[in-house]
Formats: C-alpha cells, structure tokens, sequence
C-alpha cells in the first residue's frame, strides 16, 4: 500500500499493527539486544497497555516478536525496565538462565474511572528463557505500593555496582523517588529529587538513572533522565537530564551543572519533537562498555493523529551516551550507534565545494535514505544563516540549519509534506539554542522515510523530527546569499536489503 511504500522506515522499529508508545525493559542477553514497548495490538490509537517485543543483533534491524506482557482486563502494563538478575538476587531462578526481571507500573483503570488517587503500583514478572517468555510475579505483586501519589510510575531498576545494590527510580508526579532493594522484590524508599529543579510544564514520566565514566578521564557521575510532558523545548514531550552524585542515598545536582541549569532552565538530550520516554539499555556487557539508548519517535501533541492507519509510531535510531565535559560544564552527547555504518552501501564524498544560491550538494535519489556530514569552517565563513534544505521535485521541503547571529540551530518541517492532522505538528519552528557563536559547524544526519534525526557537532546537540513526504526526497542543497565553501562533505547511502 502507499503508507506501507512512503511512510514505513526502513531501518527505525515501527510494530506491523497497532499502537506503540514508549519503549521499556531494554536489556542484553544472549546475544541479543531486547526493546519492550508500549503496545496495544488492536487499535492504532492508545489503548489496553501491554508489552510488545522486539529483538537485535545490532541494534539496527529489528524482528518483532510475539507480545511479551498481556494486562489483565483493566489493568494495564504501563512502562518500566528489566534486569538480568546474574546472581539470583530474587530466587526466580528456575533452571539454567539468570532470570530477567521486568518491573512495570500496573495501572487500574476502574480506580481511575472512580477518581481514585491509588491508581498506579510497581509489578514484576519474570522469565527464565533469557527474556522470550513472561509470568507475572502472581504470590507477590505490588512490590511497591501506591503511597498515595496519582502519577507514581515508569519504575527504572539498575545494578548499582558502587553501593552493592539494586536501585529503582521512578515518577512520582513532578519528582523523582529513589528506591534500593537486595532482592528486587522488596524496596526501601530513599529519597526524591526535583522540586523546583529544571523543567516542570507537565508531569515527569520515564526516567532513568546511571553512573557514567566522564569521556577521557576515570571521574564518574550519575546523570538522571527524566522525561516530561508537556514542557519539552519546543512544545509537548521531551527528554531532559541532570548531571550529579550519588552517594547510595540521595542524588545531588553537580554545582556547575546547577550554574548550568540558572541559564539555561532546562537542558535537553535531543531539542527536535520527536524523541520522548527515552531511556537506556541494561547489561550491555562490560567489554563493549557503551551507555545505549533509544526513545519513541514521536510526541504525545499529534502521536495519535499522524497520517498512519496500520500501525502508529516508530522508534528513534538506538544511540549511545556519552558524557562529556565541556568546558565548566557536562554534557550528554549521542551518537547514533556505529553499527549503522554497517548498512553503508555506497559513498558520495566532495570536498572544496563552492558556489552561491542554493548550492546542490547531491540530485537524484540518494537523498532519501542515507546518513550525511557536512561541515562549515566558519572562522572563514561569516554569513548569519545556514540552511540546508532537502526536497522533491512535487517541491516538499524540509530545510534544517544554524543561525549564527541569534545562535540557534532550526528544523523547519512546514513545507515537508502533510500536516493538517494537527495544529500543533507544523505550527513552529524547532530551535536549539548554542552556548554564542559557532567557529565550526559540523551535521551529521540520518534520513529514514519519515524522519530526520540531526547530530550536530558531535552530537553535542540533537534534534529529531518526523514528517510525512507525498514522494521521497531527492535533491539535498545548501543555501547562502554569498559564495559559500564546503570543506567536508559526505552522504552515504543506506542499504538494508542485504543481510547481516
Ligand atoms: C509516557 C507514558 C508513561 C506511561 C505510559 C502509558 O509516554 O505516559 O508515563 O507509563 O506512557 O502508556
């Protein structure tokens, strides 16, 4: 059919049929890399909450798999994680694999039909086939009861290895409630974090905790994602984070991270609309190291409405963290995960281009699924605005860039196609603000059917936005009123028709 041609991605995980949101219990083991999501089969609108799954070798191609958590009549498997319990912590063990533990917020929808507060409960269930099949944890669920906070969800658990100890961080309406277990079936309340602290437009929801290695040194830090909705940097969801310490008990922002956050409000992981409940892998082994993370491409404003009837939603390419520090203040860096560079199937390489007007860096085809960088050197260049511009011969546009007198970068998707379903969905231009003015410019982006998902300088700043194309793009250029000099320029073309 035309939506499955135009609008099904090649490479970015979209479920056959129905509804996904939020994706849950990712974890390693046994050679595969798990995603779990937010799914209802039936409908592809939100509905009846259960976990889908899906599989990888690569955290590229992805195999659906059969559903993993079923809700009981009006009880709903809303979001939360999974660990690999290696050393039978939980006694769930039941022959030869470590269990794997999921914990999930159960959500009672008679209770809230009644108005009632205790509404949301932490869950588990278990599997003992390395995460293919699930029973709910029967004889001793809820683990964590509803304490009376309405929105009380999105439990995150992790080893914590410095303190010997399982953690769990959830959503506790507009703060964040930590927890500590020995056996992930009993929790002790620690403490919360986030009154008056960064962005609270909406209710947190999804958050996530780690320790990670600051890049290039041994220092170590604990960065808190906690998504929001709404509130996010430009209108609806969004995925912001905090960098601090952790002492087992209590975590504290870092003071220049909180010198940080008195500029800036609020400091996001990605700046475009479309990257929300993001979180990150568990168990990734110690040898490969990485922080991997992947959101829901897409944003609560319009989810429901954008122009697929089939299926609703896909994810965003998986990417790994990096934490960086930047001057006097750290930074959460992503890249998208190198095995995409698997998939490159051909290279299109320029250097010292030069020209004025739109200048075409690339004509006929290879636009439309490819990944691409391209750096401006702009101690040379002095113009106040860059703008790279991706189109059709139907003349759809979708034109990205940096605006280097007001220090901004942009996409603008208003011309890329539909956007009638939703007022919201086109209505603004997305910005990113940067720390004054730019000497180097650098984009790498990926092109998928219905998305763009922008690194810029080494993903020190990402911006993810979807649109919905009547034909595919074709042509990339750049435009400047003066003469302009690329000194690196480079697309690749992705092929996902081989196999890996
Ligand atoms: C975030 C969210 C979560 C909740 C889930 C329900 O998008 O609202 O807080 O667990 O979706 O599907």
């Amino acid at each position: 059919t035309m939506e499955e041609k135009m609008y099904r991605p090649n490479f970015h995980f979209t479920p056959k049929k129905g509804w996904m949101n939020d994706p849950n219990g990712m974890f390693f083991a046994n050679g595969y890399y798990h995603l779990f999501y937010q799914y209802y089969p039936d409908k592809s609108v939100w509905g009846p909450m259960h976990w889908g799954h899906a599989i990888s070798k690569d955290l590229v191609k992805w195999e659906e798999q059969p559903i993993a958590i079923y809700p009981d009549n009006d009880k709903y498997i809303f979001s939360g994680s999974a660990v690999v319990d290696v050393n039978n912590t939980s006694g769930l063990k039941k022959g030869e694999n470590a269990p794997i533990i999921a914990i999930y917020t159960l959500h009672d929808m008679t209770k809230e039909k009644e108005g009632k507060i205790d509404v949301e409960q932490q869950d588990i269930a278990f599997s003992n086939d390395n995460g293919f099949t699930w029973q709910k944890f029967e004889e001793g669920n809820p683990v964590v009861k509803n304490p009376g906070i309405r929105d009380f969800r999105d439990p995150k658990v992790t080893w914590d290895e410095t303190h010997k100890q399982w953690i769990m961080v959830l959503a506790a309406q507009d703060r964040a409630h930590f927890y500590k277990s020995s056996n992930l079936k009993k929790w002790e309340f620690l403490s919360e974090f986030g009154k008056n602290i960064g962005a609270h437009g909406g209710v947190w929801e999804c958050p996530d905790f780690f320790q990670i290695e600051v890049e290039g040194t041994k220092e170590t830090k604990w960065v808190l994602i906690q998504n929001l909705n709404p509130g996010g940097p430009n209108g609806g969801s969004g995925v912001q984070y905090f960098v601090g310490d952790f002492d087992g008990k209590t975590f504290t922002l870092d003071p220049d991270f909180a010198k940080r956050l008195e500029n800036e409000k609020a400091v996001w992981a990605d700046y475009g609309k479309d990257n929300y409940a993001g979180v990150t892998w568990n168990n990734v082994p110690a040898s490969d190291g990485r922080r991997l993370f992947i959101g829901w491409m897409s944003n609560w404003e319009y989810a429901q409405q954008v122009p697929t009837t089939s299926w609703r939603s896909s994810t965003t390419i998986a990417r790994e963290l990096q934490l960086v520090k930047n001057g006097t203040y750290y930074n959460l860096v992503s890249q998208p995960v190198k095995e995409l560079d698997n998939y490159v199937s051909k290279t299109i390489k320029t250097a010292d281009l030069k020209g004025s007007g739109d200048l075409v860096l690339v004509k006929e085809g290879v636009a439309d699924l490819s990944q691409t960088i391209i750096s401006l050197d702009l101690k040379k260049l002095k113009q106040e605005n860059y703008t790279l511009k991706l189109s059709n011969a139907d003349g759809e546009t979708l034109s990205f860039g940096l605006n280097n007198k007001e220090n901004y970068l942009f996409v603008d998707r208003s011309k890329a196609g539909k956007n009638d379903f939703s007022d919201k969905f086109a209505a603004t231009v997305s910005k990113a603000f940067l720390n004054g003015n730019q000497k180097e410019a650098s984009f790498k982006f990926i092109l998928d059917k219905t998305s763009i998902e922008i690194f810029y300088n080494n993903g020190e700043k990402v911006m993810t936005e979807i649109f919905f194309l009547e034909k595919p793009f074709s042509k990339l250029s750049i435009s400047s009123k003066e003469k302009i000099e690329i000194n690196n320029f480079k697309i690749q073309e992705l092929n996902f028709s081989k196999s890996h």
